[in-house]
Parts: C-alpha cells; structure tokens; sequence
C-alpha cells in the first residue's frame, strides 16, 4: 500500500488497521479525534500522527498538506449514537446532525482534503459503510439514522468513483463485518484482526475494472 491514511485510527476497525499495515512496513498517518487517545499508536513503527475531527474540512486540509502523497485513504471514522425504533427519544436532532456530519459529510471533507495528494493514476479511497446502509442486504429495521448515514456514504463512493475514474483512482465503499468494537459490542462474531486484515485485502484488490464496488470485508459483494 505505501502510504496511507486512516481516520478515527485511535481505536476499534481503524486501528487494527493501522496496526496491520505498519507490521507490513507502510507509512501511515493515522487520524485522531483527541490527541490524548495517541497513546494507543505509541511506538507502532512508520506511524505519524494527526489531529482531524472529520466535521472539520480545516482539520482534514492541515493534516493532508503535512502528510503529502499518498497510495490510499481510508475513511473510516464513524458513530452510530441511536439503535431504537421510531420512539426512542434519542432521535433528536442533534443526534441526526451529528451522525450525518460524521459518516457522510465527514467523509466527503475527509476525501476533498485529501484528494489533491492521492497518486494518480494508482490512488484509491475506501469508504468504510455498512451493510446497514443496503436498501436491499439490510433486513432487520430501526437505527434510523445509522442505516441513512451508511447508505449516503455508499452513495458517495459511487459517486466518487464516477468521477475519479478518469484521474484513474478506484473508490469503493465496504463493509467490515459485525466486528468485537465498542461500536459492534462484545458479542460480534468478526475480531478486529480479522475484519481490518479482509478490509486490507479487499483495498488491495480495489482496481479501475472494480471501482464503483460495495463489498464485505470477505469479498462478499453487496447491493445497493
Ligand atoms: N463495528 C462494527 O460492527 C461495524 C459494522 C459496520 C460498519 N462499521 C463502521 O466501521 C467504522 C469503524 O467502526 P468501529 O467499530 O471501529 O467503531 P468505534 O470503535 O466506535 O471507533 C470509531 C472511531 O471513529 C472516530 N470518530 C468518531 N467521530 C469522529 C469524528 N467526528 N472525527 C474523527 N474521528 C471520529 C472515533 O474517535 P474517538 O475515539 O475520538 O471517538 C473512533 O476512532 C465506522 O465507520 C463504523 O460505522 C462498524
């Protein structure tokens, strides 16, 4: 991969990843939301460190211009906040503003910021959604804002993907398991081992002929 950079890299999916890929003898820039959680990155080899909210595009520019070139980027940074159905008084709007500002439109500041540093041709972005976020492979209901979050990013990526095609940057959007994270809980059947080695081998695979894909961190293909 090279050099790669990977948001909400603090904890959970995003850092396994980072961790995967510097044993692998990457460059990485691994972005944080509070400098105080860097102590989980402490003394992983070709690992530097950025201090990026996704909600704000000026986090995303400074942290890109530092870093410079890269192979891939990684936007992985997420929040789920409401699980419930139509009644839970958690669907408040600062709860919806706040979910979209991460998952969706954090991601696109995330990818414009660092866009104009990605190889081209060769670079490619990797959305992290969901499988919550298929009007088609979803099937159990609720988390409103969790499932329109995730299926807004997998529509950024294929959007994205449209675009970049001729810069000659593949985008896909991707699935990670239900994975043993705070956000996945303790009881999820997918380790965070195992879920960012597929993720890792499914950006690896993630070509021009392929970009557009929604896919599961095993390869499984979804559907929008
Ligand atoms: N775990 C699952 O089962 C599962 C399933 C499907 C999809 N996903 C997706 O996979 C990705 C990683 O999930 P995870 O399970 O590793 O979640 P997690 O353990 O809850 O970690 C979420 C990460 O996102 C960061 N983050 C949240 N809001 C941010 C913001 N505004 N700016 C920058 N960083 C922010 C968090 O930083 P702080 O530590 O500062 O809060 C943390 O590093 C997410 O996009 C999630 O939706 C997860």
């Amino acid at each position: 991969m090279k050099r790669v950079a990977i948001t909400g890299a603090n904890r959970g999916i995003g850092l396994e990843m980072v961790k995967q890929l510097s044993a692998n003898g990457d460059e990485i820039l691994a972005c944080i939301r509070s400098p105080e959680t860097a102590v989980s990155l402490e003394g992983l080899k070709g690992v530097s460190v950025a201090v990026v909210d996704v909600t704000d595009p000026a986090s995303c520019e400074e942290a890109a211009t530092a870093f410079g070139p890269l192979d891939l980027l990684v936007c992985n940074a997420g929040q789920y906040r409401v699980r419930g159905r139509m009644d839970d008084p958690a669907y408040t709007p600062d709860n919806w503003a706040e979910v979209l500002a991460t998952n969706v439109s954090g991601a696109f500041f995330t990818t414009r910021a660092f866009l104009p540093f990605l190889a081209k041709p060769g670079g490619k972005i990797a959305i992290i959604s969901s499988r919550m976020g298929s009007n088609t492979d979803s099937v159990s209901g609720g988390s409103y804002i969790y499932r329109a979050s995730k299926a807004a990013a997998t529509n950024l990526a294929s959007n994205l993907a449209i675009d970049l095609k001729q810069d000659g940057v593949a985008v896909g959007a991707f699935h990670p398991g239900h994975v043993g994270t705070d956000m996945g809980g303790e009881t999820a059947p997918v380790t965070p081992a195992d879920s960012a080695a597929g993720l890792l081998n499914q950006f690896h695979a993630l070509s021009l002929e392929t970009t557009g894909t929604y896919a599961e961190y095993n390869g499984n293909k979804l559907s929008y």
